[in-house]
């Protein structure tokens, strides 16, 4: 199983990871890629602890400035009130709260599914509230999207579903029958990619959709809830894959209510009480009562 091997077993690797990232010259995030291209330099400037310790001196990946999002149905009840964080470049960040306390709220406007009511919100230095209509499916290419119910496609296989990640953005059959593959290895899936989601298990499910949210090398990830069905051990082959990419420089989010996981992963913890960012710990625990 690909968790047992240690995330930073192969620094080579994790630099052809870049690499790849920043040989899609028809991708035009070039902030994103020169953030990339700063944790790259970072990290070969860094000794011995690397990735855990390390923070790029570039600008964030992610900057919420007294961010406020207010629905229509609720106008009196804001699921955000004023959060105001910074994510860095390559880091790996739980958001973690109460039911309603407004994780997937964040998580949505993070893609720009949702538009902020008040404040500004930088993704790769990109502001979401000016942001053109025509960019926002290039920002979509740069923030990689896994949920709870996984969202695959029935009747393709795996290999398909990862596929068609890659067909919509115009990719050539030669790139897809060469990363597809790639990929699903990289998740631990190499001897499944014929198999439909039906002929698969919970945690195969999630790893396709992982596969599939990482083909096209996003600097960023981010998870709404993505062990929200699974079991206590497939959960933690499924963060240990988060963990595993995030050491290859992709920044990661993931909202949760996995108590348990988020106490064993020591990773910064944002915590959100009723749209209020209440907690930011870096090594945090989960100190909600359940
Ligand atoms: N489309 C919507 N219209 C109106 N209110 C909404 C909408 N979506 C979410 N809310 C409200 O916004 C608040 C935050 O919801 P959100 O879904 O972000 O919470 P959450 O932390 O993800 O919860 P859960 O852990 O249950 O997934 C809640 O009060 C919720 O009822
Ligand atoms: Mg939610």
């Amino acid at each position: 199983m690909p968790e047992q091997q240690t995330p930073t077993a192969s620094q080579s690797s994790n630099d052809e990871f870049i690499d790849f990232l920043l040989s899609d010259q028809k991708t035009p995030e070039h902030t994103l890629k020169q953030q990339a291209q700063a944790v790259k330099a970072a990290r070969h400037a860094a000794t011995g602890r690397q990735q855990a310790s390390f923070r790029p001196a570039a600008k964030p990946a992610i900057v919420f400035d007294r961010v406020t999002k207010v629905y229509q149905a609720q106008p009196g009840k804001p699921a955000l009130n004023k959060v105001t964080l910074q994510i860095a470049f390559g880091e790996f960040v739980f958001l973690v709260g109460h039911s309603g306390s407004g994780k997937s709220t964040f998580i949505r406007l993070l893609n720009r599914e949702l538009t902020s009511t008040r404040g500004t919100i930088l993704v790769g230095g990109e502001n979401l509230s000016t942001i053109k209509k025509w960019r926002i499916p290039y920002l979509r290419r740069n923030v990689g999207c896994v949920f709870q119910d996984f969202k695959l496609l029935p009747k393709k296989t795996a290999f398909e579903n990862v596929a068609f990640a890659l067909q919509v953005i115009g990719k050539s059959k030669a790139v897809i029958r060469n990363q597809v593959p790639e990929v699903l290895r990289l998740v631990g899936l190499g001897d499944k990619q014929h198999k439909r989601p039906d002929q698969l298990s919970g945690g195969e499910q999630q790893r396709v959709s992982i596969a599939r949210a990482i083909v096209n090398r996003p600097p960023m990830l981010i998870c709404d809830e993505p062990t929200g069905d699974l079991d206590p051990q497939t959960s933690l082959g499924i963060m240990k894959l988060l963990e595993r990419i995030n050491h290859t420089g992709t920044t990661v989010v993931v909202a949760t209510h996995d108590k348990q996981m988020v106490n064993a992963m020591r990773k910064r913890v944002i915590t959100l009480e009723g749209g209020y960012l209440v907690r930011d710990e870096a090594e945090g625990e989960y100190s909600l009562n359940a």
